[in-house]
């Protein structure tokens, strides 16, 4: 086991992520006796301890319906604030006196990577580096080649098993349900080939836009916002062969062997879209060309997989939100039972719902009733909060595994690789992205891509 970590350091503490999930997280791990050290916040903005305090009050009241005011003074009792810049060698000097008595604190860098390598040799300049991990937030990079430049530049200050990347979409519960679905049940592992599956189909819709992060967005867009890797980690789940046993090396190995197989995305099959509007947000340049939408084709060069088609497809300002993945299944192998008058004949689904409100819904054809010998679809389902009720927070779990030392639910370097490399040919085209409007599925080109997306069961 190894050893936890004894120190919480959040490098941007006065920024979005922090308020929306890490705040959040630090709560309820304090909740479950999980964390009882210090955390200090590090911001260029002069915020003093009480600030810090007020915002994490708020951004728990926003996550949570309510406080628990004992919990609460917990966390607040740990928080400290250290002001000051990047650049500036008395900032890591201040930390390391404030971490004096910390043998293996944990350092969260939610931070733009642009400034990822002052911070991390400000922190070995100080002797931090040495004996600490690093948390490092996505976007890993813009592209292969920086994203090589800043594993070089952490690993020069931290040994690997020091450093953990994040995508948050592998600490989601439901998203590790893929796994679970596939290799704890007997039922649908025979079926996971292209003999029986016709494509499979990933949405991650968002009803909302930027939410005040357009300046951000605008330098990103969603290939690298989300493709490239949330999306890619639940493709890879789906995609995978059993790993060879159940530790976390083996794990990370299937996870990276089946991304080696994915063929680089090609702009002829993928649509870029941008809502109306957004161009008039502020912080977004007035020619902006960045996709708020991307739909593309994927393929997996496998045995397992060859033939079958995997469409992917984000954006913002859709119709709803909703994280799923839709297994279309063939039909069967000879057709006795036909359609329901009137009706097409609709496949067997699998929908894995990842979003809020997860849970699995299968389509099968049933009898239709009435004398005619015909069937329509009909849905199975469970709602994994009804049948299981509360699970963790992404967020959560993936600083209490990192405090534990434990990689399994992060990212290794060469499956960021991986995934850069699978991107690589449809970032930054110089083709106009299409515009759509706010509240539509974006352009009409990425309708016709899938030839007919299964319609996502929206929130
Ligand atoms: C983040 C992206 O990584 O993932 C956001 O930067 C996106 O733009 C978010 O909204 C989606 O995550 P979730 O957990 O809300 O599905």
């Amino acid at each position: 086991m190894h050893m936890r970590s004894d120190a919480v350091v959040l490098f941007g503490v006065t920024g979005d992520l922090v308020s929306k999930k890490l705040f959040p997280a630090l709560y309820e791990l304090t909740r479950r006796d999980r964390l009882n050290v210090p955390v200090i916040g590090v911001a260029r903005s002069p915020w003093d301890d009480q600030q810090l305090v007020t915002m994490a009050r708020k951004s728990v009241l926003e996550a949570n319906d309510e406080i628990d005011e004992e919990t609460f003074d917990g966390l607040a009792a740990n928080l400290s604030m250290i002001s000051g810049d990047y650049a500036d060698p008395t900032t890591y000097q201040r930390l390391a006196e404030r971490l004096r008595d910390a043998e293996r604190p944990v350092f969260y860098l939610a931070i733009p990577p642009a400034v990822f390598g002052s911070v991390v040799e400000g922190l070995a300049a100080v002797g931090l580096a040495g004996r600490g991990r690093v948390i490092v937030e996505k976007p890993f990079g813009r592209d292969l080649e920086s994203s090589r430049e800043l594993d070089r530049t952490l690993r020069a200050a931290f040994d690997s098993e020091r450093v953990f990347r994040i995508d948050h979409y592998l600490g989601k519960e439901a998203v590790e349900g893929l796994y679970a679905f596939r290799f704890a049940n007997r039922l649908f592992e025979p079926l996971w080939n292209n003999e029986h599956i016709d494509n499979i189909q990933v949405t991650l819709a968002e009803a909302f836009g930027t939410q005040g992060r357009a300046g951000f967005y605008d330098t990103v867009g969603a290939t690298r916002d989300v493709l490239q890797n949330h999306i890619l980690q639940v493709v890879a789940l789906i995609a995978m062969e059993a790993p060879a046993s159940d530790d976390t090396t083996a794990f990370r190995e299937a996870e990276a062997a089946v991304l080696r197989q994915i063929a680089p995305l090609s702009p002829e099959s993928t649509v870029r879209g941008q809502y109306a509007g957004y161009r008039d947000e502020p912080g977004v340049a007035a020619d902006s060309n960045t996709e708020t939408f991307v739909a593309t084709r994927l393929t997996v060069d496998s045995p397992r997989w060859a033939g079958v088609p995997f469409y992917l497809r984000t954006g913002k300002s859709l119709p709803g939100t909703a994280t799923e993945v839709v297994v279309e299944f063939k039909q069967p192998q000879r057709s006795l039972i036909p359609a329901e008058r009137g009706t097409a004949t609709a496949a067997n689904l699998l929908r894995f719902r990842l979003g809020r409100g997860d849970g699995i819904t299968m389509s099968i054809q049933a009898k239709s009733p009435g004398a005619e010998v015909a069937s329509r679809p009909v849905d199975l389902s469970v709602d994994f909060g009804s049948a299981l009720g509360r699970r963790q927070e992404a967020y959560e779990r993936l600083l209490d595994d990192a405090m534990d030392g434990q990689h399994l639910r992060f990212a290794r370097a060469e499956t960021i690789e991986q995934e850069w490399r699978i991107v690589a040919p449809i970032l930054d085209l110089p083709a106009p992205v299409l515009s759509y409007d706010k509240g539509t599925w974006g352009p009409a080109d990425a309708e016709a891509l899938a030839g007919g997306w299964h319609a996502p069961y929206l929130r």
